[in-house]
């Protein structure tokens, strides 16, 4: 696991830049933490690493749940589960159609996927702390989210 302490917006972007120029394939990626904790940030960076156009504005998808992004030859994809009540409506989103090697798939309130069991390559959380600095923790499951994690200078 790696820890990070984030004073800025500017930083946690930055970081998320650095994490989204190192993928290449497919990868699932779930973001924790609070309101305002810098999940939204995060993806704004990691969507210029992997070479998302910058005339796409991204937001949190709390109303359409998801937005996909051309990356490269990849496809972003990242959702907001907010909203969704049950984890039978991902059949309707086609969640399962999207988990493969073309498929960034990043996710903002991820818990309803625990209902499927369902295991991220990355898992990162992120809180605050007392000064309302972001304390930022990435850990990874697997080969693929543990290679990453280890390659990366932050
Ligand atoms: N260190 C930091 N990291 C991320 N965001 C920060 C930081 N410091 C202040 N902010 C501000 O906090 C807010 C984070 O919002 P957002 O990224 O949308 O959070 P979330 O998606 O987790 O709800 C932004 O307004 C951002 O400018
Ligand atoms: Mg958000």
């Amino acid at each position: 696991m790696k820890t990070l302490k984030s004073e800025s917006s500017s930083q946690t972007f930055k970081i998320g830049e650095t994490l989204g120029s190192k993928i290449y394939q497919g990868i699932c990626i779930a973001l924790k933490g609070e309101l305002g904790a810098g999940k939204t940030t995060f993806v704004q960076g990691f969507a210029k690493g992997l070479g998302v156009s910058e005339k796409y504005y991204i937001t949190s998808p709390t109303f359409n749940i998801i937005n996909e992004y051309p990356a490269r030859s990849l496809t972003l994809c990242h959702l907001d589960l907010y909203r969704l009540g049950s984890a039978d409506e991902l059949e309707h989103i086609g969640f399962d159609d999207l988990i493969d090697k073309h498929h960034i798939i990043i996710v903002e309130w991820p818990e309803i996927l625990d209902y499927i069991s369902f295991e991220f390559d990355i898992d990162i959380n992120f809180k605050f702390d007392e000064d309302y600095n972001r304390i930022i923790s990435i850990s990874a499951s697997g080969q693929p989210g543990t290679n990453l994690i280890s390659n990366l200078s932050l």
